[in-house]
Parts: structure tokens; sequence; C-alpha cells
């Protein structure tokens, strides 16, 4: 403890209300006092309350410290030791923003302090906005670029919109907080990212840009928040691809009650459940959310100036698409596996059910009838698997694997398949109608990295801005998805939107392609994209920038939101 005590983030706001806010920051020392200093000449204190974050790790393959190879300093999996610091600020004027700033002393005495920075509460309505609508940044190359763009054109946002997919393996510390390449989490979004690109022979070094510690952000969960089985014997990344069903779980455990449970202890029996299918704890431990819903943290609705936002859990694990003998994937089982149920991976199954009936659409069906939705100027609901995308993704339709095993004659397994019936997608069968009669104006998803926009024929949009770091490709035309299952019952669809809607050609500077035609998307590695809501105008603008020429970032789409029913 001889060196100075550094805070391992900058601090970053949470959860307004109407004359508060939350400031939330990490140090890897429990510390004695951890305190806000606010107002104009920061002579009000708030005392921060703290947690151990339970599940944060390191292994092999972190990328941090000195560890630049697999195994140099972490040989194997192990506990990394960071407190959270949460502190309520109160008695704030609506509409007026004040400097704060944030300290930790530690155990010796030693304090660390933050710059000074801006908080404010929530937005009243009527007030302007500018809200960056983002996701799946994953640490990938382009995203310090591309938030650096966005606080150079923007300055600064009243909030951040992030609809999933934050890191890659969200019980990896490093990934949040300081992987050695200069890409993770939060330095991106505090402009101290130190990411660097090489093109066409010239290394840029981008930092990011400093938005949440003026600004809420807003997430969803992507598939890359929820980690799958818990270990501290496998590395993360395996533990990261082994999420297990929770139904399939839970009939193991109760044909295992008695040894595993004898005095029927709940706590017992959520805890085993939870370490043998999954869990956003990582995720549910970093950010604060409103909590009322039956999912917690895990899907809310938040009311922010003019809009009301609402945030479902609609992600399924991602698995891969190929059809050899050991692809534990989207349409099979390793033959390996065929005797060995416990190492299936059940296709691409659903974290949260949101299929009609479940408890997440009557929550869904019921936040969309209350007053705060009703009454809402903008009414913007954001959950990261894509409803409509040129994007590989979208492929298998969004609902229960359906499992078709094969036996010989003498009843040993030859085949274990997945089909996943198009009809009965549960994000067009059940959620799109209800989003449609209630008056959504914008629809926002992730996960496939690319921009791409839609609008529905009543005039609902839907935009995926999520080509931030990288793409994996737009489908369209000539250019066909990879792995799509031939010989299987279903149809899974190989190029365009599988659900029927024509893509929206940019506005004002859409990209055009080597024979002239223009594109309908931005699919990229060179080019980053990031969108842009304002509310005083109700429309959504979205931005291009080059990594390969530098110069300006280009205006290349605007639309705006129809008139809200209210
Ligand atoms: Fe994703």
């Amino acid at each position: 403890m001889s060196d100075s005590p550094q805070l391992l983030t900058d601090p970053f706001l949470q959860l307004p209300t109407e004359t508060g806010v939350r400031v939330v920051w990490f140090t890897e020392f429990v510390g004695s006092r951890h305190i806000v200093t606010y107002g104009e000449n920061l002579n009000f204190t708030a005392v921060a309350s703290t947690i151990k974050l339970s599940h944060t790790r390191e292994d092999e393959r972190s990328k941090v410290g000195k560890q630049t190879g697999e195994g140099e300093i972490y040989e194997k999996i192990a506990i990394r030791d960071i407190w959270r610091h949460e502190a309520e600020v109160t008695g704030l004027t609506p509409g007026k923003r004040v400097p704060y700033r944030v300290t930790s002393v530690r155990e010796d005495g030693e304090s660390a302090s933050s710059d000074v920075f801006t908080l404010a509460a929530s937005p009243p309505a009527g007030m302007p906005l500018k809200i960056l609508l983002t996701s799946d940044h994953q640490l990938m190359p382009m995203t310090p670029a591309n938030l650096q763009k966005v606080a150079e054109t923007v300055q600064r946002v009243d909030a951040v919109f992030f609809v999933g997919d934050l890191v890659n393996v969200p019980d990896r510390a490093s990934e949040w907080f300081d992987d050695n390449r200069g890409v993770a989490f939060f330095p991106c979004l505090q402009g101290r990212a130190n990411g660097e690109i090489t093109k066409n022979g010239i290394k840029t070094v981008y930092t990011g840009g400093q938005l949440i510690q003026h600004a809420p952000i807003f997430p969803a969960l992507g598939n890359h928040e929820v980690m799958g089985r818990f270990s501290m014997l496998t590395e993360l990344r395996s533990q990261f691809s082994n999420p297990f069903p929770l139904m399939v779980s839970e009939q193991i455990y109760d044909k295992n009650a008695q040894a595993l449970n004898p005095n029927n202890d709940p706590e017992m029996r959520r805890t085993w459940l939870k370490n043998h299918s999954f869990n956003t704890d990582t995720y549910e431990e970093i950010f604060t959310l409103p909590s009322t819903s039956p999912g917690g943290e895990r899907y809310y609705a938040i009311t922010l100036g003019d809009v009301r936002l609402v945030v479902p859990f609609i992600a399924c694990v991602w698995r891969i698409p190929t059809l050899g003998e050991n692809a534990k994937g989207k349409y099979r089982e390793r033959e390996q596996d065929f005797d060995k149920p416990l190492e299936w991976g059940y296709g691409q199954h659903i974290f949260e059910p949101i299929k009609k009936g479940s408890t997440q659409y009557n929550w869904l069906e019921q936040e969309l009838n209350s007053p705060e939705f009703k009454n809402a100027k903008y009414k913007i609901v954001m959950f990261h698997h894509p409803a409509h995308t040129l994007g590989e993704n979208i492929v298998p339709a969004f609902t229960d694997p359906v499992q078709k095993i094969e036996r010989n004659l003498d009843g040993k397994i030859e085949s274990i398949s997945y089909e996943y019936p198009k009809h009965e997608d549960y994000i067009i069968r059940d959620v799109l109608p209800l989003l449609e009669s209630a008056g959504v104006q914008l629809v926002l998803f992730g996960h496939c990295h690319l921009w791409n926009r839609f609008v529905s024929d009543s005039g609902m949009h839907f935009l995926e801005s999520s080509n931030v770091g990288n793409s994996y490709g737009a489908f369209i035309g000539e250019a066909r998805r990879n792995n799509i299952p031939i010989a299987y019952q279903e149809e899974y669809v190989a190029t365009g939107d599988p659900n029927g809607l024509e893509p929206v050609v940019p506005t004002i500077a859409p990209l055009i392609d080597e024979n002239g035609h223009l594109l309908p998307y931005i699919a990229s590695n060179d080019i980053t994209v990031f969108s842009i809501f304002d509310t005083a105008t109700g429309t959504i603008s979205s931005y291009r920038f080059d990594t390969t020429k530098g110069g300006e970032v280009i205006k290349f789409d605007e639309f705006k939101l129809k008139e809200s029913k209210i």
C-alpha cells in the first residue's frame, strides 16, 4: 500500500430521479471512506455505500497488467478484488447541472480523487436532449475512435442508450476496467481509452469520449452480458459459452433435490440453479437500474425528459451455425456428446421468456398501458436481438429450439438437431404487434454489428446502429448468410430481412458500391457509425467516420419519428 492510491474508473451516472442521481465508481481497495462532493463550490457531500463485485475474475487469456501472452501472469482463473462505490446525490434542481468529484480514502488514509465532472437530476419534460444510441462495443478495434467522434460531434450527450453486448466475457474484470489493449468498456466511454488503429500504414491512437461521467447510461442485456455455468476451474471464455437452459437445470435439480438440498433451503436452490444454468450477476452488480419489474434489473422502463424508454431482455445464447459433427451449434449437437446430455448446448436457447403469456410479456403489455408510457411524447423500446436486419444473427428465428433426436434400431442416438419454426418467432409474432398497437415510434436493437434501418407500414421505425467497433456483414442481393442449413424442415432465409421489410437507403449520404448502387446499410471494419436522437426535433441522425481516411465525420442519414398518439 505504499504507492499512492488510484481509482479504477472515473465516476459515471446512474438512475436519475426528479431531484437526484447516483454516482458510481470502482477501486481495487476496500477503503475506509468514499464520497462525492458536489455543488457550485463542491461544498455538499454524499457518502457512498460499497460492495465487492462477487464474480469478477481474470484468467490466462486476460489482457491485463503486463500479461499480453497467454498465462504470463494468471496461470489459471482467479478472483479479482474490485469494490464498487455508489452515492446518491439529492436535493438537485431539475434541469440544472452542477459540478462534482469523487474521493476514495484507502485504509492507510491515503486518498484518490477524480477530476471534476458535472451531474444533473432527471431532465424535466420538454427539456431538449441529445441521446447516444449505441451497442456492441465488445472491446472491438474501432470503438475508441467511435466514441471520440461522438464526443467531438455532440460535445455533451445527455444520456446513453446502450442496446447490449457491452463486453465479450462479462466476468472478466479487465474487459470492463483496464484491458491492456486500451479498449475496455469504461475507458472507451470515459475518454481514457488508448486504442491504436493502423490503417494504410498509419497508426492513430483514439481515446474514446468523456461521456458517462456527465450522462446516465441505460443498458440492455445482450448475450454478452450472460455468463454460463459457473466454475473456478475452467477458463472464462468457455464458461461464457456454456449456458444451460434453466428449465433443464430445474429438471435435474428436482430429480436430485433430496441430495442437493436436504433442508429445502430456497436460497440454496436458487444458487444451485444459477450456478448450473447462467447468470447476469456482474452486469447487475455494475449497474443500478430500475428494479421494480418481475425481472428486477434485467428488464425495466424509465422516463427521461420527453422519452419513455422500455427495455425488455430479449436475447439468446449465440451458437455456431455450422453443421459439422463437431458443432455444438444452433442446429445440432456434437457427435461426441450424443450420450452426454449435460454436455449438450440445447441450440440457441432464449434466456428470458418473452412469448405471449410469459411473465416478461405480461410486464411489457402492462408497461405499454401505463400512464408514463401513454403520456410520453417519445415512445422507444430497445432490446438486443434484431427484429429486422440484413445482418447474420437474425437467422434462425427467435423462438425456442425444437429438439429432434433420431435413433437407430438399437436405440442408439444417430443425430440431435434443432429447428426454429419461423412462424413462431416471438419477436415478430408476439412482441411487434404489441409495440405497433401501443404506438411505439422507435425500436432499437443491436447484435449484428452493422447499421441499417427499416420502417413498418404504420410508420414504426427500426434502427440497428451497431457498426461501432467492427462489422459481421450485411446479407442482401448476392450476399448470402453463412451456413444456412439445407435439408432442414424450416425456412432459414439467406438474404435480406427474413421478416419482410426493405431496408431504407440513408437519406443524406449513403455509401455507394463499385457498381454505383446506393447501399441501404453500412457494414464495415473501417467505417464506424453512431446515431444521436435529438428530442428537440424528434430526429435521429446517423454519422460515419472513416478510420482509413480520418478527416470529418459525415452525417449520412436522418429521419424523424412520427407524432406520438398521446
Ligand atoms: Fe449480441
